[in-house]
């Protein structure tokens, strides 16, 4: 495993995984977790944020504090089941700038092509976080780093729920300088692309389609 895999190892995260995986979570229930593993992620992604001092006054005195300074943040959904982590990390962060990313995997090919793509434009003086809850193949993460860093992005990391060795492979291949952080990594991917054992289609469970 390439030493730039975090697995985000919690109990809550762990937990939280678990009521995520099991089929007969309710729709509702399960944009609430994948909210709540994405703000504990967040943590852990953000981690590295540098901070600065701030003098500011306590209602009984002055002091030095810290704050976030520097890098400002962008968010990128990789449509559509990105935005369940998404509203987790804008949770931690309501300042930072959002960006999406819409591919659709070409039938014949099964290249991804891109149908829809917005991102700040200053994104060389960002960090930018990627959001997509299943890495599966890998093709479509390692597509959407592709064209974020056309469009200017430096320092990017990546972020999904659950990832196949196949996926974190493929994206390592294409962008060894990205980061991963996911809270497992499971057995395989099969032959319709589906993570095993996974936790089937993450946006259909998100969104409540089918
Ligand atoms: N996308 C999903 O939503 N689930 C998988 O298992 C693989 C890709």
């Amino acid at each position: 495993m390439p030493d730039n895999v975090m697995v985000v190892d919690h109990p809550l995260v762990a937990h939280k995984l678990t009521l995520l995986r099991a089929a007969a979570t309710p729709t509702g229930d399960f944009r609430r977790l994948v909210r709540e593993i994405s703000l504990l992620m967040g943590y852990e992604v953000l981690r590295d944020l540098p901070t600065e001092p701030v003098h500011i006054e306590t209602p009984l005195e002055p002091m030095t504090a810290r704050q976030v300074s520097g890098k400002k943040l962008c968010f990128i959904s990789i449509l559509r089941a990105g935005n369940g982590i998404l509203d987790g990390m804008v949770d931690l962060v309501p300042s930072a700038r959002i960006g999406h990313v819409g591919l659709y995997r070409d039938p014949l090919s099964h290249e991804p092509i891109e149908y829809y793509f917005k991102v700040p434009d200053d994104m060389d003086q960002r960090l930018t976080v990627v959001v997509d809850p299943m890495l599966a193949t890998g093709h479509s993460a390692a597509a959407a780093v592709t064209r974020l860093k056309r469009a200017g992005a430096g320092a990017i990391k990546f972020v999904c729920l659950i990832a196949a060795p196949e996926g974190i492979a493929a994206l390592h291949a294409a962008h060894p300088d990205v980061p991963v952080y996911t809270a497992a990594i499971d057995r395989q991917l099969d032959e319709h692309a589906y993570i095993r054992p996974g936790l089937g289609d993450a946006g259909d469970r998100l969104f409540g389609t089918k």
